[in-house]
């Protein structure tokens, strides 16, 4: 759908994996979770394991990813389940956002544009926050040596207080870095902001 390398890199995982799907949140969902109230914005959802564990905590959630495969799994799995996760495949790169939010999160998704573009969308994404409500975006900053799934051209290694810096004004609830070993000796390293709008 979008052409993109990160895209085909995450569907043809992700159609391996939908048939059997274990639905274990990673760090930076566990982190976002308790921050997750009424209606939620999963932008970049994956297989929708945070976007099920949040309705089933009562929040109303829609869920868009540019993956087939990940959406055909979410459709399944919400209608299996009768959980409120409404599952759309969106180009994520220019998406016009017209409802607003109780909670936006983004887990792994803005790294994959080029920062101007990543930031741009990030300011779109804090604009569709109700006043009280909370962002949770995660991104992959310097240091990062694991490049096999970025578009050589088109991506972005933020820098360590980028996020910080990008939600001057709101509260900053937590902010984690962590490394990960990824192949061949290479790192990722993560920084996650969980901000809340100034009601
Ligand atoms: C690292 S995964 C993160 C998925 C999920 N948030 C999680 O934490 O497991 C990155 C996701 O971004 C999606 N993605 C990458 N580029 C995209 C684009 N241009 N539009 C929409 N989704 C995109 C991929 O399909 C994949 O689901």
């Amino acid at each position: 759908m979008t052409g993109s390398v990160s895209v085909a890199f995450f569907d043809e995982q992700f159609r391996k994996q939908s048939h059997d799907v274990a639905l274990v949140l990673n760090p930076f969902e566990v982190l976002a979770l308790p921050f997750l109230t009424g209606e939620v914005l999963d932008f970049g959802c994956g297989m929708g394991n945070l976007a099920f564990a949040a309705a089933s905590q009562g929040c109303t959630v829609t869920a868009l990813d540019a993956s087939p495969a990940a959406i055909e799994h979410i459709h399944a799995h919400a209608t299996a389940t009768g959980l409120p996760v409404y599952a759309a495949l969106a180009d994520l790169r220019d998406y016009p956002l017209v409802a607003t939010y109780d909670a936006i999160v983004s887990i792994g998704l803005l790294m994959f544009f080029d920062c101007a573009r990543a930031i741009n969308i990030l300011a779109d994404l804090k604009a569709h926050v109700r006043p009280g409500g909370v962002v949770v975006v995660n991104v992959l900053v310097e240091g990062t040596t694991y490049i096999d799934m970025f578009d050589p051209t088109d991506h972005c290694l933020f820098a360590p207080m980028a996020l910080q810096d990008e939600f001057e004004g709101w509260t900053i609830e937590r902010m984690e870095f962590s490394d990960f070993a990824a192949p061949n000796d290479t790192l990722k390293r993560f920084c996650t902001v969980v901000a809340r709008n100034p009601a």
